[in-house]
């Protein structure tokens, strides 16, 4: 796979609602080459700290490269102070991809937990002008994390939201909307992203049910590169990396 270091401009960095911004980069050499599910690790200071990049999925590449983040710590808070025309040094696209749906899919179910939403806007552009019923499946913990999520809704998306205080949407977890999935094993895909115990909720359902899954993992990473196996998880074939081996895995893979 062809990867890409280099510096690109920042052409926009946009607050979309008090958790989450989306940050737009001029990176077309780059752009061309991104697939839904796929990742960039971002040095976010030109200085010693952090030392390491910091990985982001990419949430959409059209003219530009965009990621959509939360800021959870030093890296993103210095993502979030980035201006127009500011530069940032940018590795990618790594990682693997999402499979697209066999050709028997009628029904795409995207299950994300908050900043997990982060890699299905790109998928769900690819997946638009296809056939499918496009669902959105939403869970946060409060309104703050919840955003208008228009360009789902443009998509052809269907969005149902949960919060844990119910704030918006139905009140409790986003297995609370499970109902919307169609239990056929045949038409429906699944893809998920969020933290572990979500994504072991839908591993439950998948499984109880004989659905295709196909989980976005994230852990803590330094390379990105497979060299330093900072990233590993358990899987039933072993141990694996989540920066070379995934950052997608067949959801029946992943040991929770
Ligand atoms: C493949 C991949 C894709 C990602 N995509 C996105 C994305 O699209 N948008 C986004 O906002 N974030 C994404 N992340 C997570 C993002 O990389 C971290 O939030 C970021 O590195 C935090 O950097 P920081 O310096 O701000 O905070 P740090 O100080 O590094 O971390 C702040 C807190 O978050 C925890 N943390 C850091 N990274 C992770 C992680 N990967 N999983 C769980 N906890 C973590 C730390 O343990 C610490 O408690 C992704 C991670 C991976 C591995
Ligand atoms: S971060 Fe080094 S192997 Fe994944």
């Amino acid at each position: 796979m062809s990867k890409i270091q280099n510096r690109f401009k920042v052409v926009a960095n946009q607050k979309l609602c008090p958790c989450f911004y989306c940050l737009s980069l001029e990176a077309p050499g780059m752009a061309s080459k991104i697939n839904p599910g796929q990742f960039i690790h971002i040095k976010t200071s030109d200085g010693l700290e952090p030392f390491f990049r910091r990985p982001f999925s990419v949430y959409r590449c059209k003219k530009t490269v965009d990621i959509f983040y939360e800021v959870v710590g030093p890296g993103t808070r210095l993502l979030s102070q980035k201006k127009a025309g500011d530069a940032l040094d940018v590795l990618g696209p790594l990682g693997n991809s999402f499979q697209l749906p066999a050709p028997e899919v009628r029904q795409v179910v995207m299950i994300a937990g908050g900043i997990g939403i982060a890699p299905f806007l790109i998928l769900s552009d690819y997946l638009k002008s296809k056939k499918y019923e496009l669902i959105l499946l939403f869970g946060a913990s409060t309104k703050g994390h919840v955003y208008p999520m228009k360009e789902f809704r443009q998509n052809g998306c269907k969005i149902y939201v949960s919060t844990d205080d119910g704030s918006v949407g139905v009140k409790g977890r986003v297995t609370h909307l499970f109902s919307k999935i169609k239990t056929d094993p045949e038409t429906t895909m699944i893809y998920t992203c969020g933290p572990n115990p979500m994504m072991a909720a839908v591993k439950e359902f998948v499984l109880k049910h004989n659905l295709k899954c196909e989980a976005s993992c994230e852990e803590v990473m330094a390379c990105a590169l497979g060299a330093c196996l900072g990233c590993s998880i358990e899987t039933t074939s072993g141990y694996k990396t989540v920066c070379y081996d995934g950052p997608v895995f067949d959801i029946r893979e992943i040991v929770y």
